[in-house]
């Protein structure tokens, strides 16, 4: 075991680290040689395959699902096609309104998860076409729906899902592109320009592996805490919940993942001095209002980890530390955004002495209901 490691000290550990190559083996020959455009030659879909969707189903659980959350984002804003995104296991028990106008998208990184096979047999049932997005060749999932598009994270053995998440964002936001390009929603250079962009994160992802030391010092300010929250708006808000629950899977402290807007609703009054707040604010077209919600939760004295892009000038003022990941399109930004989170929370549940690759209670796969 101690080689299928390759010297690191746990599997997610050696998986986060693993994250450059596995995202560049996703995006592999789905762009053109020039970086213009989007070439999904497993999908082959024409205009009409495009503009006959009349709404986009996604679901998955756990991880899966977060990643469907901020899929949601990129297809609306970049193919303006409705989407809908629920669990799997709330999905199937629903009596949804799904029909053959809509296409069916399940994220799987396994491919088995029982849930997640059973609600697309239901949206097969009711008509619809489907797509599974999955990391495991040949699974049930991927046997099941009508097309698949792999990401190519190679096996995932940590149960907290790390490299599977990442490739299914790179996957989703690759998708929205060729969807967005097929029914004429996005323009030849707004889709070069996100491509350009997204094409070098193998790289420049890398600068965050270079910050490991300092988001293994903050685990100090975490000794002791048993609640931590997560804020974040638009796409941010979808890594928040992802960033809450590695958090929660792993080191078993009790994490709660909002919206900016919606912390003046309820959660405020559980902000009280040195409670850890992770203020996610990449998106730029929302930082002012990311910035308010801050300030909000500072008058309640709660210790904020600020997470930026680099070149942030404003939000610094406002937090006690700031994790800075590089600068890049909005919609680029959150594949990269979750990595020191996922180190933040390796570190914290090492520090805590826990099983980092096998938390209790739960499964990498669950095959049962
Ligand atoms: C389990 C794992 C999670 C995973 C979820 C869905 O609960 O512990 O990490 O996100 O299943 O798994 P799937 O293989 O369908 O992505």
């Amino acid at each position: 075991e101690a080689a299928e490691k390759g010297g690191y000290e746990h599997f997610m550990l050696k998986e986060i680290y693993e994250q450059p190559k596995a995202i560049k083996d996703t995006m592999g020959c789905r762009i053109s040689e020039d970086g213009s455009h989007v070439q999904f030659e497993e999908l082959n879909w024409t205009t009409e395959d495009v503009t006959s969707i009349g709404k986009i189903m996604i679901t998955a659980c756990g991880t899966a699902y977060h990643a469907g959350l901020l899929a949601k984002y990129f297809i609306e804003k970049l193919a303006r096609i409705p989407v809908e995104v629920d669990i799997a296991s709330e999905y199937r028990y629903r009596n949804p309104l799904t029909d053959s106008k809509t296409l069916c998208i399940v994220i799987s990184q396994s491919g088995e998860t029982i849930d997640t096979l059973a609600a697309l047999k239901e949206a097969k049932r009711l008509g619809a076409r489907s797509l599974a997005i999955t990391n495991v060749v040949g699974s049930s999932i991927s046997r099941e729906a009508d097309q698949v598009a792999y990401t190519w994270a190679g096996p995932e053995i940590a149960v907290a899902s790390t490299k599977a998440y990442t490739t299914q964002l790179v996957t989703l936001l690759l998708l929205a592109l060729y969807m967005g390009r097929l029914n004429g929603t996005l323009t030849a250079d707004e889709e070069s320009r996100i491509l350009h962009d997204l094409t070098a994160v193998p790289d420049v992802c890398r600068k965050i592996f270079d910050c490991a030391d300092e988001i293994k010092a903050m685990c100090s300010s975490f000794e002791g805490k048993e609640d931590v929250f997560f804020i974040g708006r638009s796409m941010d808000y979808g890594l928040a919940m992802e960033g809450a629950l590695k958090l929660k899977e792993i080191s078993y402290i009790h994490a709660e993942s909002y919206a900016g807007g919606e912390l003046k609703h309820g959660t405020l009054s559980l902000i009280e001095e040195g409670v850890p707040v992770i203020a996610l604010a990449t998106q730029k077209d929302v930082e002012e209002k990311m910035i308010s919600n801050i300030k909000e939760v500072k008058a309640r004295d709660a210790y904020v980890i600020g997470v930026v892009q680099e070149g942030d000038t404003e939000v610094r003022k406002t937090v006690d530390t700031l994790i800075t990941v590089p600068a890049s399109d909005n919609f680029v930004v959150p594949i990269m955004a979750i990595i020191p989170l996922q180190l933040l929370s390796y570190y914290i549940a090492v520090s805590r002495g826990n099983d980092v690759d096998k938390p209790r209670n739960l499964a990498k796969s669950v095959t049962v209901e």
